[in-house]
């Protein structure tokens, strides 16, 4: 539908994961593609729109405390539209637009393709002072929005949704409930789209779902469809997460090793370190077959960095088990981990566990503490060790001092350095000269 009249403005701001930041990207998209003008400050918007998560309490808190705020801009703007989007707004639903009648939408996961049309039914609602709230909450086992174009950042790097949704039932975990069963893209359309950013200058993308490499459309599995877009043209880099390391096969690791363009990194989620823990969490591996996948990787990429995810305090850990945890960080070695106390959400299986088995929060945080500790502690010895190494960077975007850019290398470890704003998108080869223990500063070398 054309616009008629001064293009509204936009405003989307996203919290969360990076499937939820490419969600954000569609929504840009979906918009822009309806005339809108997309801006950078919510003061400048017509539709602010809240793209939130529900992964944790802590996320849902910010989100809440950020939404209230942008009322604020509504006492000063009635015209205002306010829009909450994303997962949090799928488990919460009607009860958000109760609990803050300043939110006009909310709209989840698997709503977004009629994200127009609902903005205009909010006008076309308040031009007839007709309550104006709306929540599109249904979820659609069928929805991969195919055939939209995302509005992304100009750069060098994608990130490509080839899946959403999740078949798994780990159980303290909220997103099969709010993005619903898994849909994968036709390997077609995901192959067109790649070709697209090709042509728009894109050189390294990354493949996006909840377990990844589960993916299957047709005949095509992930390790095929892998395959086919590292040996695309123009295409240098290829990167994917999060993969579930029970579908961390054979063919996947023959198809990381093979090919040139596919990053020398891998992110395997852990979670935990004991078996019972594991098998509680219906995760669907033991801590011996983790650490067979962590092996068939390194054997046949010799310098895979490795990172993961880990929850503390699953309700019933014990002590013992929670050691346990910490003795699979010394053994893997991770490059970088992911740490996170258990959060209860609602719904899921782990919270409907007897009450006498959920941690007191100190001691929760007394085994965050003392997992972070260890986790960065070898982290820093890893990269202590990369000090003196060559590697090549992509030139993704200006750093925040004056004069100095920011790289990944392919191990995905990030680096600092001097060099011109104009060369973003390049590569080049770094020297690593010092690292803080997470991130290296490094030196170009030019010969
Ligand atoms: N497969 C998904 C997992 C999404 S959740 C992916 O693409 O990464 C990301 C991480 O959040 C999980 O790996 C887990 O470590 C953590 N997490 C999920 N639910 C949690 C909860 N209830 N409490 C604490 N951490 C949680
Ligand atoms: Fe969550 Fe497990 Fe799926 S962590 S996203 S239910 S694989």
């Amino acid at each position: 539908m054309l616009q008629t009249g001064p293009a509204k403005r936009a405003y989307v701001e996203t919290y969360g994961c990076q499937m939820n930041l490419s969600d954000g990207e569609l929504m840009e998209g979906l918009l822009a593609a309806r005339g809108y003008e997309i801006v950078r400050n919510p003061e400048d918007a017509d539709v602010v729109l809240v793209n939130t998560c529900a992964i944790r309490e802590h996320a849902e808190t910010r989100v809440l405390g950020r939404v209230s705020q942008l009322n604020g801009l509504k006492r000063e703007n009635p015209g205002l539209v306010i829009g909450v989007t994303g997962c949090m707004a799928q488990r919460l639903g009607t009860t958000l637009l109760e609990q803050a009648p300043y939110v006009d939408l909310v709209m989840g996961p698997d709503g977004y393709r009629s994200l127009p049309d609902a903005l205009e039914r909010i006008a076309s609602r308040r031009a007839s002072r007709a309550g104006t709230q709306l929540a599109v909450l249904e979820l659609d086992a069928t929805e991969n929005y195919q055939g939209l174009e995302q509005r992304r950042a100009e750069g060098p790097v994608a990130w490509v949704p080839v899946q959403r949704g999740c078949d798994h039932r780990c159980t303290f975990c909220i997103v099969p409930y709010v993005r619903g069963p898994e849909k994968n893209r036709d390997a077609a359309d995901v192959i067109a789209e790649v070709e697209g950013l090709v042509a728009g200058g894109v050189s390294e993308v990354t493949l996006l779902g909840q377990t990844v490499n589960s993916y299957r459309s047709g005949d095509t599995t992930f390790p095929m469809l892998l395959r086919r877009i590292a040996r695309m043209p123009g295409i240098r880099r290829v990167r994917f997460t999060s993969p579930h390391p029970s579908d961390v096969t054979p063919e996947l690791v023959e198809v990381m090793a093979e090919e040139p363009a596919v990053c020398e990194h891998l992110h395997l989620p852990a979670q935990s370190g004991s078996d019972r823990t594991l098998k509680r969490m219906l995760r669907r591996y033991t801590v011996a077959e983790l650490l067979q996948k962590v092996a068939l990787v390194r054997e046949a990429v010799p310098d895979v960095a490795i990172s993961t995810d880990i929850i503390v305090a699953f309700p019933g850990e014990t002590d013992a088990e929670f050691r346990e945890t910490l003795d699979l960080m010394r053994t893997v070695r991770f490059d970088e981990a992911y740490t996170y106390k258990y959060s209860m959400r609602d719904g899921t299986p782990a919270a409907r566990l007897p009450a006498e088995e959920f941690l007191g929060a100190d001691e929760a945080q007394a085994r965050l503490a003392e997992l972070i500790a260890v986790s960065r502690g070898i982290a820093a010895e890893i990269n202590a060790g990369e000090v003196g190494r060559v590697e090549e960077v992509l030139i993704e975007r200006p750093g925040r001092k004056e004069g100095q850019l920011l790289a990944h290398t392919r191990r995905n470890k990030v680096v600092s350095f001097e060099g011109d704003a104009g060369r973003v998108g390049e590569y080049t080869r770094v020297e690593l000269c010092s690292t803080s223990g997470a991130t290296f500063h490094g030196v170009e070398v030019t010969a």
